[in-house]
């Protein structure tokens, strides 16, 4: 056996990285990632550039990930978001990875990219582009027609990837090249090596793995040697999971099961044992940080954040982090909204997914959880390479469990204690033995409810040493001569730190109850208190530097930020701290008036705060606090949308037999691929085959007038909570909607109608069909279900009980104008579909509505087919203020209405979402800044379906806040076509 091959199966560290570089800088061993040599723990989430269609905003985001204690941040890349047409790609305006990835690196962010080709992120497709369901090559093959398609994507993307990689101008660390690829044929492998090869051709030097969905040990990195594994070409594997339950039919967090073991104290046998694959980091891609919801529910979102809330993150990120899982994703950071036509069928427009950042952008209270963990993590580097160490003595409880691990190199502990089993919710106090590195100690501690904690003891703090602690701590910073530590527990339990000192030091108490007692045989100085709000001891002496040790409760300890080597308390957000000259520049946002705080280099003489001066003075504690409180917002008075000035228009001409179709396309002959086809010598209705991927489509249909045109068969496909409407000669015949709901959502139906006399009559008729298509299919298992067909599938006219498709009906087809030849690019492909007032640009900005019919929207009549109301407002956000402002519709309270109708809200042409009154849940559409205008005027579009039946009509509309501070990022209105950029002859 060779040298190396010894120390790689005694499981040494032997640093390994990508074969093409020869200066890497990201390397790893099988405990972690090395960055720059320094093994580095990855704490990262994830975020959607496409779900947050205003890049200024990515900023806030990604300060905001940064501010709550992420070290990295996780992106998916929708190769359909980027890709109308085959061959034409966009990378500019809401599109532009370039500067997403720069914005990152300006942040401070690592980054892990996962550009596709597949991604499922409940998008539609999948995120495949809508030209790729018209291949007949089966995706995620190494069929050719579809590697060619994707050659064409990695040929962009990686590119873009590969100039913002770690050490080559940005702060790229890690790449996906296949999401959940669970289908491990010879086929597959072959797409594996080709995508990795893509990759490593065109300039990705990082690290690169496969997503795993679960920890099957799928495409796990060659020489891992463990049965029962498919190999892939990559360096690393990773996995994702889901564990924790979720929330009831009812909207209550359910108990779920424990936190599984995915690492050092995993179950051994196949698929390697504690890892499928020993000699890589453990990973885990995407770690639930929350869920979707789905059309038809009660709004599950509220309780998403609670079930994957505060609690269940300590007991289950810390499982993983003392399983020695060193790169872990929270999937979401921040969800964001499915605008437009990204949704896939499993959900609606909100993508929220109750995750740290809400949709509209506040800071849950979870995220003040992550921050601590987070600030943990990074406060105790030791943590990235960690082994079992022995294990402890537990008295006075059977219901609590304690991991305990080691790290190799310096002996530091982790002390991971969690209930037993880890969902149960009881009241525990007891007492842990453990032989630590400073000697033998036993101390006390308890755990109430979903709870759990991560201690450290033998730990190096700046120039102080930790014995143990029973408080959690937090962080550490070096202030000049003086040390701070932050620690934090439960408020009212009791608490221990013990620190190592030569001789006694002096212990002065500012603030706060602490009694302190010194072991002087052992060098000990035992702290003891009890957790309640933020006491400050100074310690000095001793032989060491002094400290200052702060001991918050868990609110105090959530109240700090750390930014390079400074604290911050106070303020809802700091979001960067750079000092310069004795000048210490504070940017964050204040909720409410708001104290400020501060410890930092000791050259600070002057503080600003979001620019503006702030008097500060220096106190007992070494902090400087400032004079007067940081200002928090005004006002923010909205318009009554409900007392503006609508205007109405019809908006289904195509209804109507007389309407001009002449420049549709006649539907029949294209080519079918779809994974549902209509019986022989039946036309392809299907949309796609005709250009048309997104959102509703409209047919027309000639037949003569027969005895035989009694009744009408529709098969359909329109996705999740899809509809249909059927018109003949202009009168509506009927609609018919695809119910949605869970796991898997109908996605295709069979509508059937009795035709009117009027269709007996001779002559010609016209039946004209809209479908709403809500999303593709994702293509999770591989199955090419993201061609199952959109729009009609098949139509037949018959007499009961008579031979189908008696009478033959003459097809044109239209959808989105221009097809894949967009023609609103910086909007792009998810924004539009087929209507007719989307094809005449009722939607825009700027188009002249005057000559429509003045109404006032509380008293808008119910009418058969889509309506459009049109009205324009004024905002002013006052400067230096943040704000989320959300369209409502309806009463807030109920996930649904009694009433049947559908509205899409185009807001300054871009389309926000939909609302489905009798399907739910969403009635709260936030609308980002930028897309809105916070300073200026703004034009509301609805498109309403209705049966036009009674009540079947738009409830009353209005703004609402959904998140305001003072403070935020600036933020640019986004540059997009108006009227007459689009139609400048009109
Ligand atoms: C994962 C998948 C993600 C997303 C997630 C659920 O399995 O990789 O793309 O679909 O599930 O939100």
């Amino acid at each position: 056996m060779s040298m190396i091959a010894a120390l790689l199966l005694a499981g040494a560290a032997m640093p390994q990285a990508a074969p093409t570089d020869p200066t890497p800088r990201v390397t790893f061993d099988r405990h972690s990632l090395r960055i720059d040599g320094k093994p580095t723990l990855i704490w990262s989430s994830e975020f959607h550039p496409f779900r947050l269609p205003s890049p200024d905003l990515w900023r806030d985001i990604l300060q905001k990930m940064k501010a709550s204690g992420f070290n990295t941040v996780a992106i998916y890349i929708d190769w359909g978001f980027h890709s109308p047409k085959q061959g034409v790609y966009d990378f500019s305006g809401i599109r532009d990875i370039d500067r997403l990835l720069t914005m990152a690196q300006e942040e401070g962010l690592y980054v892990i990219t996962r550009a596709g080709p597949y991604v499922n992120a409940e998008l539609s497709r999948g995120g495949f582009p809508g030209w790729l369901v018209n291949q007949s090559g089966k995706a995620r093959t190494d069929d050719p027609e579809y590697l060619a398609a994707v050659d064409e994507w990695l040929g962009r993307i990686n590119p873009i990837i590969a100039r913002h990689q770690l050490g080559r101008g940005g702060t790229v660390i890690l790449h996906q090249i296949e999401n959940e690829l669970a289908l491990t044929t010879p086929a597959q492998s072959r797409y594996m090596r080709h995508l990795y090869d893509k990759a490593r051709g065109q300039g990705i030097t990082v690290p690169m793995f496969h997503n795993d969905q679960g920890r099957n040990g799928y495409w796990v990195p060659k020489s891992s040697n463990v049965p029962l594994t498919v190999e892939g070409p990559q360096e690393l594997y990773a996995f994702d999971g889901y564990p924790g339950g979720v929330c009831g039919v009812d909207n209550k967090p359910t108990r779920g099961a424990p936190a599984p073991d995915w690492g050092l104290y995993g179950p051994g046998g196949a698929k390697g044992g504690a890892s499928a694959s020993p000699r890589t980091p453990g990973f885990i891609a995407e770690f639930g940080g929350g869920w979707f919801d789905y059309w038809g529910s009660n709004g599950m979102y509220p309780c998403n954040a609670i079930q994957r809330g505060s609690g269940y993150q300590r007991v289950f990120y810390g499982t993983n982090i003392a399983n020695g899982i060193a790169i872990q994703s929270i999937y979401m950071g921040y969800g964001g909204t499915s605008w437009g036509w990204l949704p896939a069928p499993v959900v609606y427009t909100s993508y929220d997914y109750g995750s740290a950042i809400d949709e509209a952008r506040n800071l849950r209270p979870k995220a003040l959880e992550l921050k601590q963990i987070g600030q943990f993590l990074a406060a105790v580097p030791d943590l990235a390479r960690l082994e079992k160490a022995p294990p402890v003595t537990i008295a006075g409880s059977d219901a609590v469990q304690v991991y305990h691990d080691r790290n190799p190199d310096t002996d530091a502990r982790l002390l991971f204690v969690a209930p037993k089993p880890s969902n149960a919710t009881g009241d525990a106090r007891f007492t842990v033995t453990a032989d630590l590195p400073d000697g033998r100690y036993s101390f006390t501690s308890e755990l109430h409810g979903r709870d759990a904690k991560l201690l450290v003891a033998g730990v190096n703090l700046e120039r102080q040493r930790l014995v143990y602690s029973t408080s959690e701590l937090q962080t550490s910073i070096r202030h000049g001569a003086e040390d701070v530590a932050l620690f934090y527990g439960r408020s009212g339990e009791p608490g221990e730190t013990m620190l190592r000192y030569a001789t006694a030091p002096k212990v002065t108490v500012i603030d706060g109850q602490v009694a302190s007692d010194f072991d002087a045989a052992r060098g000990d100085l035992r702290l003891t208190y009890t957790h309640r709000g933020l006491a400050r001891v100074r310690i000095e002496g001793g032989g060491r530097a002094p400290l200052l040790l702060l001991i918050g409760d868990v609110a105090a300890g959530q109240s700090f930020f750390r930014q390079d080597g400074l604290l911050e308390r106070g303020p809802a957000l700091v979001r960067r701290a750079t000092v310069r000259g004795g000048m210490l520049d504070l940017t964050g946002d204040t909720e409410a008036a708001a104290p400020l705080e501060i410890w930092g280099s000791a050259t600070i003489r002057s503080v600003r705060w979001n620019g503006q001066a702030v008097p500060v003075t220096s106190t007992p504690s070494g902090s400087l606090v400032a004079r007067r409180p940081l200002p928090g917002p005004g006002d923010l008075p909205l318009p009554d949308l409900m007392a503006g000035t609508w205007r109405y228009a019809p908006g289904s001409p195509e209804a109507r037999a007389d309407f001009d179709d002449s420049g549709w396309t006649v539907a029949g002959r294209a080519r079918n691929v779809a994974t549902i086809r209509p019986p022989t010598g039946q036309p392809n209705l299907g949309a796609d085959a005709y250009g048309f991927h997104d959102g509703d489509v409209w047919y027309r249909g000639r037949f003569t007038g027969s005895a035989e045109a009694r009744t009408v068969t529709m098969h359909y496909g329109a996705g999740g909570a899809g509809m249909l409407q059927l018109f003949l000669d202009g009168k509506l015949v009927g609609q018919h909607v695809l119910a949605g709901g869970l796991p898997r959502p109908i996605t295709t139906g069979v509508a059937a109608f009795d035709l009117p006399a009027a269709a007996q009559a001779p002559g010609e008729h016209v039946l004209a069909a809209m479908v709403r298509v809500n999303g593709h299919n994702w293509d999770l298992d591989v199955d090419d279900a993201h061609k199952e067909p959109r729009g009609l599938i098949s139509v037949s006219l018959d007499r009961p009980g008579g031979e189908s498709f008696a009478v033959p009906i003459a097809w044109k087809i239209q959808g989105r104008a221009g097809g894949e030849d967009l023609r609103d690019v910086a909007r792009g492909p998810s924004n539009n579909g087929g209507l007719y007032g989307e094809r005449m640009g009722w939607t825009l900005p700027g188009f002249a509505d005057a000559d429509w019919q003045q109404v006032t929207l509380g008293e808008a009549r119910p009418h058969a087919g889509t309506s459009w109301y049109r009205t324009d407002f004024d905002l002013s956000v006052a400067k230096g203020e943040d704000a989320t402002i959300g369209l409502q519709i309806g009463d807030a309270t109920t996930p649904r209405s009694p009433t049947r109708y559908r509205v899409l809200i185009f807001v300054n042409g871009w389309n926000m979402g939909q609302f489905v009154a009798n399907v739910g849940p969403q009635r709260v559409f936030p609308i980002p800044e930028g897309v809105l205008h916070h300073r200026g005027r703004n034009t509301l579009a609805l498109a309403v379906t209705s049966d036009g039946a009674a009540g079947n009509t738009i409830e009353p509309v209005r703004l609402v806040t959904l998140h305001h501070t003072r403070g935020g990022v600036p933020v640019t209105d986004l540059a997009a076509p108006v009227y007459r950029d689009l139609y400048p002859t009109h």
